[in-house]
This record gives C-alpha cells, structure tokens and sequence, in this order.
C-alpha cells in the first residue's frame, strides 16, 4: 500500500473497485481485464470496462460482437471563447452518468463496454469522441460504477494520466527480460504523486520460479500468477471469451483468486 493513498478521516466507504491493467504489448492485460471485468460483474456490481487501446482487444475476452460502436462527436460541445478549461466538454444535458447510459454497449454478465475512438472516421471527430471518453471516464462519480481500465501497451498512456481514474494499477508481466523491462519502468507509477496502488500480475507462468523473477524484475509485490494455458488459445482460434470457453480452467481460476485477493485489499485500506 503506498503512502498517501490512505482515505482521509470520514471518507466514505466504497464498494466500488477501480482498476487499470497496464504492461507491454501482448502481455495478457485484455484477457485478464475482461475475465476480470464479467468476474466482478457476477458479483452484482455494476461494471464498466473501458478500453482506451484504439486498436480494441478487451470486447474479445468480453464477448462483446462490436468493432465500430463508439461515442458520438456531438456528445460535447466546445468550449465557448473566452472560457478556460479543456477544448471540447460533455453537452450540458449529458451528465457523465447519462453519457455512459446511452453511449456505452451491454455484454455478457451485464459489464458495460465503452471504447474510446473507431479507426475510422475524420479526425475532427474522433477528437471530439475521445474527449467525451476522457470526460466519462475521469468524471464518474465514483459510488456509482466499478472501473476496469485495458490500456494499450506501453508506457505513454500510463505516464500521461491515463490511469488516473485508477485505485489500483495492475502490471501485467512476463517472466522475459523483455517483459520485466518494461514492467520496471511502470513500476514507476508507483513513484508518481497521486500514484496509485501499484501491483504486478505475473501472466503465462510456467514454472514456480516465474513468479519469483517477476518479484525480483519488477520489484512490485506479485498478486497473481496465471499461467500458460493453452485453453487460452484454444478459446481464442474458437472465437470464444475464455470465461464461457473454459469456465473451470487454471487460468481462470487464477483471474477469480486476483479478484479476491484485490477486493480484501481495497477493503482493507
Ligand atoms: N496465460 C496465457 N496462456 C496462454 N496464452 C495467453 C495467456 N495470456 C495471454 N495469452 C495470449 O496472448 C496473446 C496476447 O494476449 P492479450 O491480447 O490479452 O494481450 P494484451 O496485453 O492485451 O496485448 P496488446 O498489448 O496487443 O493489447 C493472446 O493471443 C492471448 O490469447
Ligand atoms: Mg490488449
């Protein structure tokens, strides 16, 4: 738990979870963040898993059949001149709240979907839709909605605030040096002022000293380790969330074991 974190004195206790899954390309954080976002969601809380990749992954491990939805550029309006503050803001009759209502697709186990910008489009626009994603995702009260964050790989989105609507950071990492490096220099969030919770989840473990080369690699405490499973790719070629494919796997198993272990966490903050 880092210092500065601890909720001041009369803080009103929040049930809801706010997670972001960040590491380098390919390291798992989509299959992990949507088996952990419907895992949740079984649970009754209401989720909203939010991609900000452009290039989407996590309405695979989803099941969510939606390559194009987005948000709307007439979501916000821009700012009027004179006025300070971002460019673009939600339309007044949107509340962040309503946006996500209207803007957001419903998946298995009721997790809401939101995706922050399609490939396609004029670039004005794509703008303004991102904006309105920024503005959702940054301005939901906090009470109302569990996050689960999938970033795109690497560290600039990390290091440009992205995770910012985060409690907790989870570092999705491989035991190769490729991974670790990687992984140490996100490990570095931890560091940041207003840092969050910064935690690493060891991905395709293979053998028990895996785990242990993550601890030391990244210096992060290690709260799960899922390891290589080759359902994951059987599920996969089949077009399949890993959730309905293989419900009883090792691997999913150890996703339910990280969201155990993160809720007595928060809790016990
Ligand atoms: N534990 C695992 N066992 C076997 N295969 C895995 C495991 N975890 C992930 N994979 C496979 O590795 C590939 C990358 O996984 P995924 O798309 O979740 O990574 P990512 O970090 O989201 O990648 P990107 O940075 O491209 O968004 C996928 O083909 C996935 O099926
Ligand atoms: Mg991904």
């Amino acid at each position: 738990v880092s210092a500065g974190r601890q909720p001041a004195l009369g803080t009103l206790y929040l049930d809801t979870m706010r997670v972001a899954f960040v590491g380098k390309g390919g390291a798992g954080k989509s299959l992990i963040a949507g088996t952990f976002a419907r895992l949740l969601a079984r649970e009754g809380e209401p989720v909203l898993a939010v991609d900000s990749d452009p290039m989407p992954g996590l309405t695979f491990s989803l099941g969510i059949d939606l390559t194009d939805a987005g948000i709307p550029a007439d979501a916000v309006v821009e700012r009027p001149e004179g006025e300070e503050g971002p460019r673009f803001r939600l339309r007044p009759d949107l509340s962040p709240s309503e946006a996500l209502r209207r803007y957001s697709a419903t998946g298995p186990d009721g997790v809401r979907f939101l995706q922050f910008g399609k490939l396609r489009g004029h670039s004005s626009e794509l703008m303004r839709s991102q904006a309105a994603f920024h503005s959702i995702v940054h301005d939901l009260p906090e009470e109302e909605w569990s996050l689960v964050g999938d970033l795109p790989g690497g560290t600039r989105q990390p290091f440009f605030g992205w995770t910012r609507f985060a409690r907790t950071v989870f570092v999705v990492v491989e035991a190769t040096p490729a991974s670790l490096l990687s992984a140490r220099r996100l490990a570095r969030l931890a560091q940041m002022t207003e840092a969050p919770q910064v935690l690493a989840v060891a991905n395709r473990v293979r053998t028990p000293d895996d785990e242990e080369r993550v601890a030391v690699g990244t210096g992060l405490p290690v709260v799960a380790a899922v390891p290589y499973d080759e359902v994951v790719v059987d599920a996969e070629c089949r077009g399949r969330p890993l959730l309905d494919y293989a419900p009883e796997s090792a691997s999913v198993a150890a996703v339910k074991s990280l969201l155990t272990r993160v809720q007595f966490e928060e809790r016990a903050r």
